[in-house]
């Protein structure tokens, strides 16, 4: 087990979301599960959320957030995670309700009660931006932000990534916030696909929950299959900016200055990322993960499955 990290999940359960609760569940201390409107709309993301706590045996807090995004209009991703956000597998219904519906007073208070929080959003990061407007003591309290989104291209159009392009007002306001940052985007999230056989190795584990995370693996690479022309299988995402944080090792980096385009016509919510060689050049405020070592790191999510698995 790596060294236990206390983070803040903020995330849109999506099936990659759902991945990434298990291996923070597994290795790492989350103070609290967050929710915000994105995969599909706040209700059925906060739900996705509590299902995975219970599949999970946790009583970790479980807060709603934000139901759309800062200024874009709520859009939400059922061309790849469903209606329901979690389609593809016959889940339970939760056993408990949301702990509040405030989530952005919880990520609040959390980080000035315990030091050196991990704030990790995998979702859009509506949430995240009301809380450090709402709070600029926050930033300086935090040990940091890993976050899923952007890329050097974009899924979502061209130019974006889902995560940046449902509320890149939001991402502008976290990528500007001044602390330590480091970005999983679509460069290193695409080297990390749940193909037939990494499915395999978790449908082999015993038990209920890597049957129903299988099966839910299983549509999501349908889903990705479906659109995309040189992929074998989902780009687990979300996952990756919880194993930057708790097993380093895996990945590479390097630091960059990114900032958020809002305006552009064809490129709005696109990271723009400097990857000029000057001498002098803009302050970097953010690293950017660049390659993982795919095998490995899909083991861990294996390995995290199975802690929880009771045959
Ligand atoms: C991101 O968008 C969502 O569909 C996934 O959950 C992930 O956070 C990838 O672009
Ligand atoms: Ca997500």
């Amino acid at each position: 087990m790596s060294t236990q990290l206390s983070i803040i999940l903020d995330c849109d359960p999506g099936h990659d979301d759902a991945i990434a609760i298990v291996v923070a569940a597994a290795h790492t201390n989350v103070l609290g599960i967050t929710t915000v409107a994105g995969n599909a709309p706040l209700d059925l993301t906060t739900r996705n959320a509590l299902i995975m706590t219970d599949l999970l045996g946790l009583d970790t807090p479980v807060h709603s957030g934000a139901n759309r995004p800062l200024v874009a209009p709520p859009r939400h991703a059922g061309y790849v995670h469903g209606a329901s956000g979690l389609d593809g597998a016959a889940l339970p219904e939760p056993s408990r309700r949301a702990d509040s519906d405030q989530a952005i007073d919880f990520i609040i208070e959390t980080c000035r009660a315990h030091e050196g929080v991990w704030l990790v959003p995998t979702g859009p990061m509506t949430n995240i931006a009301l809380a450090l407007r709402a709070a600029p003591d926050l930033g300086g309290r935090i040990a940091g932000i890993s976050l899923m989104g952007g890329g050097s291209f974009g899924n979502r159009t061209a130019a974006a990534e889902f995560n940046l392009w449902a509320d890149p007002e939001a991402a502008a306001i976290v990528f500007g916030y001044g602390g330590p940052l480091i970005m999983s985007g679509l460069d290193v999230t695409h080297q990390f696909q749940a193909t037939p056989e990494r499915i395999g190795s978790v449908r082999a584990v015993p038990g209920r929950l890597a049957a129903l995370l299988a099966d839910l693996l299983t549509f999501f690479t349908s889903a990705y299959l479906a659109r995309n022309a040189d992929m074998r299988g989902a780009a687990v995402h979300d996952p990756l900016a919880v194993m930057v944080l708790t097993h380093p090792d895996l990945f590479q980096r390097e630091p960059r200055h990114v900032v958020i385009e809002t305006q552009g016509e064809h490129t709005r919510g696109m990271t723009l990322i400097d990857q000029r060689h000057l001498i002098e050049r803009p302050a970097r405020n953010c690293d950017v993960l660049t390659a993982v070592d795919a095998d490995a790191a899909f083991d861990v999510i294996v390995q995290a499955i199975a802690s929880f698995s009771r045959p």
